[in-house]
């Protein structure tokens, strides 16, 4: 938080067919659908969440994510880190105010990993879904699905992983909690970053190819309504990647699948929390099955390979 930088902000998703998409991200996820823009992208928040929206569903010929964007204190943070990043060699962009609707002005950088990223100060605040913040009760009786409380983190494959890790902790404060190492071959195999006290709010993996998506990750209550999601990817056919399980990075209560479009998702619940003292964890690649799947100590090929 040393720079200013609060937590993830919002995801752009590009799916390939939108109607397919919401019924997906509203019904079966449970996200919020807050409207659609006269782009025709679609916006959707968790119910917990305070902001306006934070995934946006953009209709295209290939699937994948188009950018995360992170938010920051005020007008003045934007404006330091906008040079900062410019000072620190990111091609930067700034997109004005009310392109996505709701949103303030957002500058936009390049990442070593080939990921775009975006910092905003400002969006409208339109407060947890159908309890407000007077009085709120504990939740909202007409949640649909797998009641996403929130959007949580983005997992991004990418080649230069050190270089990602350089920028957004020199420049955004941002903190390596988890990693993984090939002593080895003296290699960063996944790096997982944080600005708050989750165990994540951004991770990499290692992976020849720039700028990949692997996963969207949606934050749910409790093991149980991991396991109800479980019980939903069945009961609607959802195309299931491993789970319900146990990450051994980050420790969190996991299950994985992908939209119509073939973007992975993520719901979990509990994990690790980190402080700014903390020591970085490390995972020796030799453990990668436990550390990616505490239970089955086996690697998945799909999950290692299926990007978009
Ligand atoms: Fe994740």
């Amino acid at each position: 938080m040393q720079k200013g930088v609060m937590r993830p902000g919002h995801v752009q998703i590009r799916v390939l067919d939108m109607e397919t998409a919401v019924a997906h991200y509203r019904d079966r996820l449970g996200l919020i659908h807050t409207h659609t823009d006269s782009q025709g992208r679609n916006y959707f928040k968790g119910w917990t969440e305070i902001d306006a929206f934070s995934v946006v569903l953009r209709e295209a010929d290939e699937p994948g994510m188009d950018f995360m964007a992170l938010k920051v204190l005020d007008a003045a943070t934007l404006a330091a880190r906008k040079q900062d990043l410019i000072d620190y060699g990111c091609q930067v962009e700034t997109i004005p105010a009310g392109e996505l609707d709701g949103c303030g002005e957002r500058v936009r950088f390049d990442s070593p990993t080939g990921h775009w990223f975006e910092l905003f100060a400002e969006k409208e605040q339109t407060g947890k879904w159908g309890v407000g913040d007077r009085n709120p009760d504990a939740w909202p009786e007409d949640l649909k699905g797998m009641k996403a409380t929130r959007f949580d983190h983005c997992l991004l494959y990418g080649d230069d992983i050190d270089g990602t890790v350089d920028l957004l902790s020199s420049v955004l404060g941002f903190q390596l909690a988890e990693q993984v190492r090939d002593e080895e071959a003296d290699l960063r195999v996944a790096a997982f970053l944080t600005v708050s006290m989750k165990a994540h709010d951004v991770a990499f993996v290692r992976h020849e190819e720039k700028g990949k998506f692997h996963h969207a990750s949606f934050y749910l209550s409790s093991w149980e309504d991991v396991l109800r999601a479980a019980d939903l990817i069945s009961m609607h056919d959802i195309a299931l990647d491993i789970g319900p399980t146990r990450h051994g990075l980050t420790h969190g209560q996991t299950i994985y699948f992908f939209d119509p479009s073939g973007n992975r998702n993520e719901v979990f619940s509990g994990g690790d929390y980190t402080y700014p003292d903390h020591p970085v964890v490390t995972w020796d690649a030799s453990q990668l099955g436990k550390a990616i799947f505490y239970h089955d100590r086996q690697l998945n090929e799909r999950f290692l390979g299926v990007v978009t």
